[in-house]
């Protein structure tokens, strides 16, 4: 069926359906190859709301980010400004990491403004959370991302054969984090809950949370949509070093898009710059080739 609107042409498949053709990036601004999903992980992320990639920064990478991200917290200055933040040397290319770029294609791509060479989403935030012993209050928010009226975009929208995250955490733990000892409290699958969350939500302790230990190097994704809090950091053994990274998407948000210091964003390529695009859908796949 066809309507008329503005002297335009619409068809019924041109308004509920994406474009035909779309390409998702198959290699990351650094060109490295994006490992697709396994159907298990795809089918863990969407029940659950979260998963977890234990290790996936090691030895000297490790290191020097572990470096960096500890330099950054207890000496800024000694940085050049533009790189005092969490895109700032060794940190730049978590960004967009293969892993990371492999659930944003799957889970919050906009078909219609990716491509090879353009990202189908942009950076809200980007923040280094370092964490001493007491450090991080209890806050559950979020969840029931089913049911969330258009303009709230900790939704989740969920079709057979596909699930849509628009707003996805993504948090690399630079240094290990032991279960119970201050990493982010979760409630698996809260994201599709129709229920409101039961008094017990406001206790830590409480077996509806769960959450996760992990060596450092680690990186866990969740959607916003999920209930999730942060806990205080326990551990004596170490502090917390995590890097919060969020995606929104290109044509909405809850936050402006973060604007990265202008001589940093001159030095990306082209296609990790497209994470820091303007917010709209019409002609705002850029072809960086
Ligand atoms: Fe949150």
């Amino acid at each position: 069926m066809n309507t008329q609107k503005d002297n335009i042409s619409y068809s019924a498949q041109d308004v509920i359906i994406p474009p035909e053709q779309f390409v998702l990036p198959t290699h990351n601004s650094d060109g490295d190859p994006i490992p697709p999903m396994t159907s298990e992980q795809i089918y863990e992320f969407d029940t659950h709301g979260w998963i977890l990639f234990p290790e996936v920064i090691t030895d000297d990478d490790l290191k020097e980010m572990q470096e960096f991200a500890y330099r950054l917290h207890h000496d800024p200055e000694s940085l050049p400004e533009h790189e005092r933040n969490t895109l700032g040397g060794p940190l730049q290319k978590l960004i967009d990491h293969p892993l990371v770029v492999s659930l944003l294609n799957e889970f919050t791509a906009h078909p219609s403004v990716t491509n090879s060479h353009c990202y189908g989403y942009t950076v809200e935030s980007t923040t280094l959370f370092y964490r001493a012993e007491g450090m991080g209050g209890f806050g559950p928010h979020n969840g029931n991302g089913m049911l969330r009226f258009p303009g709230d975009v900790h939704y989740y929208n969920a079709f057979p054969g596909k699930g849509y995250s628009p707003h996805t955490r993504v948090v690399w733990e630079l240094n290990e984090v032991k279960k119970g000892q201050g990493g982010t409290l979760l409630v698996t699958g809260s994201h599709k809950s129709v229920y409101t969350a039961p008094p017990e939500i406001q206790n830590p302790k409480s077996d509806i949370w769960d959450t996760y230990g992990c060596p450092p190097g680690s990186l866990l994704f969740f959607t916003e949509a999920l209930t999730h809090s942060a806990n205080p950091w326990t551990n004596t053994d170490n502090d917390r070093m995590a890097i919060f990274n969020l995606y929104s998407p290109v044509d909405s948000g809850y936050a402006r898009v973060y604007q990265p210091h202008p001589k940093l964003l001159e030095s990306m390529t082209e296609m990790r710059q497209t994470l820091f695009r303007s917010r709209y859908v019409v002609d705002n796949s850029k072809n960086t080739d």
